[in-house]
């Protein structure tokens, strides 16, 4: 661990991106390194519309580690903090900063400041996004190399996915120590530039048990969970990278709302039972239905993660007729002039005669709070306009 660099103070920024899972991470078999009983399969959203965005600091000057996470100063002794944290700078020591010779001092305090671009209330998924963005800051700050997913999978496991762009595999592993557990990326986003994702941002925000602590009380307690690992998911799992190989969207959005459907199933097999998706949940899961029967095809499917927002996968020439059935059935309530749908444009269609004789489900004003439009995006980015930095000279947040 020697000090050969002469800097005293050194900031590195990134931003990372959310990724919605169609093969759906849940359960564990291993709680500390955090390793899954099941591979998974992920599409990352664009960072325009979600992402983490961090800085990571080190100087001399710096007494302690320390973390601001939206705004607020926030303790990094949480053990996933400290996984992260210990294991990048395992990694320093290890391999030694790249250019030949220059160690980075692993021993200087850092200072972290992090926050999302989307509204925390709204309960997505965010820590994805923000353990992939610690990561590959720290990576960046720290100059380690290579592999890092399996570093961001010990903060939180669907945050390995975040590290990679387009459609991404979280491979179980067959290992103890966990280094075959990480994520690679089946295609980039450009692989299927029609894909689209709507994020229905559900208003009833009820309590609900965390993804860690119910996906522990699924393990222990679910039947369904071992039929699930067993039989069902691995085939799945095929099924899917082969249909975004082919771009056969029907195939994906089947399999995108089984597996959706499953994830919900195994948790109402959990003793007592969870449940993440509410009314208004189930009436957008109707509606789906409803909109693929009168168009006759699978052209949109639904996803609900730990949460009762829904994600739909579409692709983009459907846009314009799906925003309008998801206008009429969900009116908006008053936004106080805040727009319905946020992100992408879109040239929204109105509800048809036709399309309505075919779907008898009530309006629900109100229900959907508002709409987030979305593609497919690239991984983890490095900001390089130092104005961006969240973290100013004295290492404090910037106001
Ligand atoms: C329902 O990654 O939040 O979103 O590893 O305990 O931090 P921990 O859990 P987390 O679980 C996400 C579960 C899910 C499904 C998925 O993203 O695959």
């Amino acid at each position: 661990m020697s000090v050969k660099m002469d800097e005293t103070f050194r900031c590195v920024t990134c931003t990372a991106p959310v990724n919605i899972a169609v093969i759906k991470y849940w359960g564990k078999r291993n709680e500390k390194l955090i390793l899954p009983t099941n591979p998974s399969l992920s599409v990352t959203l664009g960072q325009d519309e979600l992402r983490a965005k961090t800085s990571v600091a080190f100087s001399s000057k710096y007494t302690e580690d320390r973390m601001w996470l939206n705004g607020k100063e926030e303790s990094v002794s949480s053990q996933r903090i400290q996984n992260v944290l210990k294991e990048v700078r395992r990694r320093v020591r290890k391999r030694g900063a790249p250019g030949g010779g220059n160690e980075v001092d692993t021993s200087r305090h850092i200072h972290i400041v992090s926050e999302n671009n989307f509204p925390t209330a709204a309960g997505l998924a965010s820590s994805a996004a923000g353990y992939a963005c610690l990561v590959y800051s720290l990576c960046k700050l720290y100059g380690v190399q290579g592999e890092i997913s399996d570093i961001a999978r010990q903060g939180s496991g669907s945050a390995c996915r975040s590290i990679y762009g387009g459609y991404v595999l979280w491979k179980t592993g067959d290992l103890m120590d966990g280094t075959d557990s990480f994520a690679e990326q089946v295609a980039p986003e450009s692989h299927w530039p029609e894909m689209r994702s709507l994020i229905c941002v559900v208003s009833d925000q009820k309590k609900h048990v965390g993804s860690t602590e119910g996906m522990q009380t699924t393990v222990l307690t679910s039947e369904l969970m071992q039929h699930r690992v067993d039989g069902v998911v691995s085939q799945r799992t095929d099924d899917m990278i082969e249909a975004i190989m082919a771009r056969d969207f029907p195939t994906f959005a089947k399999i995108t709302m089984q597996e959706s459907n499953q994830l919900h199933a195994v948790c109402l097999d959990t003793y007592p039972p969870i449940f993440y998706m509410t009314d208004t949940s189930r009436l957008i899961v109707r509606l789906v239905h409803a909109i693929n029967d009168v168009l006759g095809d699978i052209k949109v499917a639904y996803t609900f993660d730990a949460g009762p927002n829904a994600c739909l996968y579409l692709l983009k020439e459907d846009v314009p007729r799906v925003m309008g059935l998801l206008r009429h059935f969900f009116p908006p309530a008053q936004r106080n002039g805040e727009p319905f749908v946020t992100g992408l444009p879109v040239d929204e269609l109105p509800v048809t005669e036709s399309d309505l004789a075919g779907i008898s489900l009530p309006q629900s004003e109100g229900a959907i709070k508002y709409v987030i439009h979305t593609k497919v995006g690239p991984g983890p980015q490095v900001v390089t306009d130092p104005s961006e930095s969240l973290i100013d000279a004295d290492g404090s947040p910037k106001q």
